[in-house]
């Protein structure tokens, strides 16, 4: 059976002081679930590594928002897979806020999956089709792209590294979360895009919802067999709504799925 996870974005947000002070208290809330479900939050990247210290011992793990993909060198402003190894779990990579904001394309996404993987990163690849694409039908047709192609020349062994958030554009910051059977339905298609590189890996990997995720829809979100957990943003902010997903979770776990 596949764990879950529950991912915290915080985006662009917090003081170094403040999101240390919160994930101190994360640590605390936490604590109760972890043996059920597996939490990463990801900081911004100036606050990493202090926050990854302030969490060692803990179950809670730190994920970087993003990462070039050289080792090191002239690439100004950028930090690399490399910096993070050892020490940072997760990585995640081509959330649509860097797709559409920062112009990253696919072909950029797969150099970067690659770099993460090589670091022996817990690469985390968003994926998700735009309210113009939704509208006109193409949701399959543009995931389709997007995994394929991030997922280019990636081995077989590499997939127990891999997850995939499944994040509509629409649903993300919207407070229009996708409906249980509409997220379910298409990330039931990204397993089945899954198993062309990994075959029967593809049942390992773990899937994971964003967009607009609150304490309100967890449950019924994470009930759906295909639903492996959820990258959280606006509610990953506030040490409440944030517990009370992860307590969700738990609870989803201890009854029996639909
Ligand atoms: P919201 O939960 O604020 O909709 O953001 C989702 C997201 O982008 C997580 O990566």
């Amino acid at each position: 059976m596949r764990r879950p996870l529950i991912a915290g974005n915080w985006k662009m947000h917090f003081t170094v002081p403040e999101g240390l002070e919160y994930a101190l208290q994360l640590r605390r809330d936490l604590e109760p679930y972890s043996a059920l479900v597996d939490v990463v939050i990801m900081p911004p990247a100036v606050m990493l590594w202090e926050i990854a210290n302030a969490l060692r011992g803990c179950a809670i793990e730190v994920g970087a928002q993003n990462a070039g993909w050289e080792d090191q060198g002239p690439f100004t402003g950028e930090i690399s897979p490399k910096m993070l190894a050892g020490w940072c779990h997760y990585l995640l990579i081509g959330h649509s806020e860097r797709r559409q904001l920062f112009n990253e394309t696919d072909e950029e996404l797969n150099r970067k999956l690659h770099a993460g993987l090589r670091h022996r990163l817990k690469v985390i690849l968003a994926v998700g089709e735009t309210l113009e694409e939704y509208d006109a039908g193409r949701t399959a047709e543009v995931i389709t792209r997007q995994l394929n192609a991030a997922l280019y020349g990636v081995e077989l062994r590499q997939a127990t590294d891999l997850s995939i958030a499944y994040e509509p554009v629409w649903a993300i910051g919207t407070g229009k979360a996708a409906t249980p059977d509409y997220a379910n339905e298409t990330m039931g298609l990204i397993r089945g895009l899954l198993q062309s590189p990994f075959g029967a890996l593809a049942s390992q990997i773990r899937i994971l919802y964003g967009g607009s995720v609150t304490p309100a829809n967890a449950r019924s979100l994470l009930e759906q067999p295909e639903i492996d957990g959820g990258l959280v943003g606006g509610a990953s902010l506030k040490p409440g709504e944030f517990t009370r997903i992860v307590q969700a979770t738990a609870e989803v776990l201890q009854s029996p799925r639909v």
